[in-house]
């Protein structure tokens, strides 16, 4: 932007051009703050944040605070708990900080945080990625009330309540989002996925008016790894098979379609909403079933370049189909008030902070492979959980105004 002739100013004595600078640079941060935080908004309709969280870069920053739970969280899922499972490197991995362009992104205030969400409720739907999420937001938030105690009603897989607060925090375990069972061949054994495109799965079906907070996501199941030819996906509508049939690709499009109508019609306006994005796995040298590995020491390089090695599908890399989907997701979402949780590119530097051998059994290895999907807890998520908080009070806010 310019604002009038430059060439006035450089007519002016430097430090009477320098005041003036700085007192434009003022009237414009004013302008900017009272404008941005001001504007009327309609509660939900969701306006973005003054500055892009997911872009930026790890800094490593030896002396950051240490996380803020550790091994002992009654909350963690085993093979995460990387202190316990001894992983190696684990102060390393958490000394590297997210730094956003062009803004600071502070660590999450657990005491704050829940007193600004007291009575309200927030939701996780997905996959074991946004499990992964959930934990650890469960074990940061029992920092400010250890009085926490594990909630698994209404078909959640794994939560908790927070009697300081009267808050609740949930995780359902719906894999695809769609409703989808195994169908038996003739010969009575089992064949087929049938997928119901334009149903929601019972775990979240009727219980998102109990969240004030939505986070769904789903990707991570959609592959021929999970449901090779032997053992599809088939799709049905309305109750009846889709011809010609869908690819899986195509599938997810269409479930896509479905529960994203079925959020907006059906999730009360109020409900703040969000869909995150993949998480990147970061597999080398062979996919998860080949020995692939993710033993590296620090994050990736902040080149471009090499993010696009492993992740570009033209590169045809292992870990591509993330990009592939959040293409797919994005273009669904475009024109709802279903906020984009893009963590993916930030995660994508982060492949030396996976489980990857350290995962708390024996054989796990030799039988799985390495864990190069989750994440490390504490690790990674914890930022997820640091920007997710900053956007829900962000969002409360100005739907106060
Ligand atoms: C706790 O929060 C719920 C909403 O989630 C509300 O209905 C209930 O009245 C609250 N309980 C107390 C004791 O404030
Ligand atoms: C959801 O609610 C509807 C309407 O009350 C009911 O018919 C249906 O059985 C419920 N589904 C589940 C999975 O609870
Ligand atoms: C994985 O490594 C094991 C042990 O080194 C080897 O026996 C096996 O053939 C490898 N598998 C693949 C798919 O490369």
């Amino acid at each position: 932007m310019e604002f009038g002739s430059r060439r006035t100013y450089t007519t002016m004595p430097s430090n009477l051009r320098s005041s003036r600078l700085l007192l434009i640079s003022l009237l414009l941060l004013l302008f900017y703050s009272t404008t941005l935080l001001r504007r009327p908004t309609t509660p939900n309709l969701v306006s973005p944040p003054p500055c892009d969280l997911f872009s930026g870069r790890w800094v490593y920053t030896p002396e950051t605070p240490k996380p803020l739970y550790d091994e002992t969280c009654p909350f963690h899922r085993n093979a995460w708990n990387c202190l316990k499972n001894r992983r190696e490197n684990m102060g390393v991995i958490n000394s590297w900080r997210w730094v956003p362009d062009g803004c600071g992104l502070s660590r999450i205030d657990p005491t704050r945080f829940l007193g600004r969400m007291r009575n309200k409720n927030i939701g996780f739907v997905g996959d074991s990625l946004n499990e992964n999420f959930v934990v650890s937001l469960l074990c940061i938030l029992r920092v400010a009330d250890p009085s926490a105690v594990k909630w698994k009603k209404k078909k959640a897989w794994r939560g908790a309540y927070f009697p300081k607060f009267n808050v609740t925090v949930a995780y359902h375990r719906s894999v695809l989002l769609a409703k989808y069972n195994r169908e038996a061949n003739e010969d009575g054994v089992k064949g087929a996925y049938r997928v119901d495109v334009d149903v929601p799965a019972d775990e979240w079906i009727n219980v998102t008016s109990f969240y004030d907070v939505l986070v769904f996501n789903s990707g991570h199941w959609w592959g021929y790894d999970k449901f090779p030819k032997e053992t599809p996906l088939v799709f049905y509508r309305k109750g009846k098979p889709i011809h010609p049939p869908l690819d899986i690709y195509q599938g997810f499009e269409v479930v896509v379609q479905h529960m994203v109508s079925y959020i907006q019609r059906q999730v009360p306006a109020k409900t703040l909403k969000f869909w995150r994005l993949q998480s990147p796995r970061h597999f080398s040298g062979g996919d998860w079933n080949q020995n692939g590995s993710c033993l590296l020491d620090k994050p990736l390089d902040k080149d471009q370049i090499q993010l696009d090695m492993w992740f570009d599908p033209r590169n045809n890399g292992v870990n591509k189909e993330a990009r592939m989907i959040n293409r797919i997701i994005k273009n669904e979402l475009q024109t709802t008030e279903i906020k984009l949780l893009d963590l993916t590119h930030l995660s994508e530097y982060r492949a030396d902070a996976h489980p990857a051998i350290w995962l708390g059994k024996q054989d796990a290895v030799a039988i799985w492979g390495q864990d190069c999907m989750h994440w490390c807890l504490p690790g990674v998520p914890d930022t997820w959980v640091d920007i997710l908080a900053e956007l829900i009070l962000g969002n409360l806010k100005q739907s106060k105004d």
